[in-house]
């Protein structure tokens, strides 16, 4: 009887010859637990867990809590995903799993995870890089997107200008110094007062607020550099909202909110496109949790419609944490390599950092 190794092999050069063989993704990077069933691009089937309603009582992601819904979630979660996707395990062919960045003890549950179902079912297993996930969200929206492209990714831990130069290999051509994009909404969106997690929050209250209420502008985004900073403009907020507190003075959030929107919508637009048009792309993504944002999708159209850009987004039910975009870069990387060992280790930094 052979081995997991050479079956796993052997399931891998099978899945590669032909189109219809189908990949389980698994998502449990931070505070979502989520799977999917898809054939290529295709989504067949997905479910997701979200922790958000516990978070929100800390006003943050609280690790520990966080690992242990995802251990609880994570069997009914699988089943919920291949049900709705009208298949059973015995239809799958291959299992994509996140296996960086994120938390370790909640990477750990769904590596895991997958490893168990590899093992039993004899399947090759593939280690996914939460980043390059979220990128490929971007397939799933445009079947003919294809590399190369520039991407813009926005996330709560991350803000990467990434060159995509195929399906698995990428360049890091700008990244933030300080907080991330996600990171600033939600710092500042705390600081007034809306919960966890802030970002869709924040997006809410600008809706009535004049963009043009308060100056903020961050010098460093404006210049050369592909690198961002967002942690001046956090401070700046965080300032007026307490000058006014200790002056008794009312502040209008809406004006803020839709001042700071206005300055982190507009750094991540020019930039991104600036570095597409340097490097003679054609093609502007975006990724992330902060693609959900709807000021960025549009600024980032304007900015791309000027400059003759195609601009690609993904549907919003994959632009924050979901397992079809982990299925979908899994189902690239197994076209691509060999497919991981059971030794596969979670790690808490994506490989991109290590570019940097
Ligand atoms: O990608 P994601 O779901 O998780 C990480 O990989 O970090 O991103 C979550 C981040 C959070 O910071 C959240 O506030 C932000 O994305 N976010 C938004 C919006 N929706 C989610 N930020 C601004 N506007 C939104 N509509
Ligand atoms: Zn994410």
């Amino acid at each position: 009887m052979p081995g997991y190794n050479e079956q796993a092999l052997k399931k891998a050069s099978e899945y590669r010859e032909s189109s219809s063989q189908l990949i389980l993704g698994i998502e449990s990077s931070c505070d979502e637990t989520a799977a999917a069933v898809l054939r290529g691009r295709e989504v067949l089937g997905t479910a997701v867990h979200t922790q958000i309603p516990v978070h929100r009582l800390y006003g943050g992601v609280v690790p520990e809590i966080a690992s242990r819904s995802h251990t609880e979630r994570i069997g009914s979660v699988v089943r919920e995903a291949l049900d709705n996707a009208g298949v059973t395990l015995d239809d799958i062919s291959a299992v994509a799993v996140t296996y960086r960045p994120g938390l370790i003890g909640a990477l750990l549950v769904g590596v895991s995870y997958a490893k168990g179902l590899a093992y039993a079912k004899g399947l090759p297993l593939v280690g996914v890089d939460h980043i390059t996930g979220h990128i490929a969200a971007n397939y799933i929206t445009y079947p003919d997107l294809e590399p190369p492209f520039m991407c813009i990714v926005a996330s709560g831990g991350h803000s990467h200008i990434v060159r995509v130069d195929s399906y698995t290999d990428f360049t890091l051509i700008g990244r933030t110094r300080d907080d991330a994009a996600g990171e600033a909404f939600d710092k500042v969106a705390r600081a007034m007062g809306l919960p966890y997690p802030g970002g869709p929050e924040l997006e809410k209250l600008a809706l009535g607020g004049d963009p043009g209420a308060y100056p903020l502008r961050t010098a460093f985004n404006e210049g050369e550099s592909y690198d961002f900073s967002f942690s001046g403009l956090k401070t700046a907020v965080v300032n007026i909202l307490h000058n006014a507190e200790q002056k008794g003075e009312s502040v209008n959030k809406a004006d803020l909110a839709a001042s700071f929107q206005r300055a982190v919508t507009d750094a991540l637009a020019v930039k991104s496109v600036r570095a597409a048009r340097e490097s003679g792309l054609t093609t502007l993504a975006l990724a992330g949790g902060v693609s959900a944002n709807t000021c960025l999708r549009e600024r980032l159209q304007r900015e791309c419609d000027r400059y003759g850009i195609r601009f690609c987004r993904p549907d919003m039910k994959y632009c924050t944490d979901n397992a079809a975009m982990v299925a979908c870069q899994g189902h690239y990387e197994i076209m691509a390599r060999k497919p991981d060992e059971l030794s596969l280790d979670p790690n808490a930094a994506s490989f991109l950092q290590a570019q940097q």
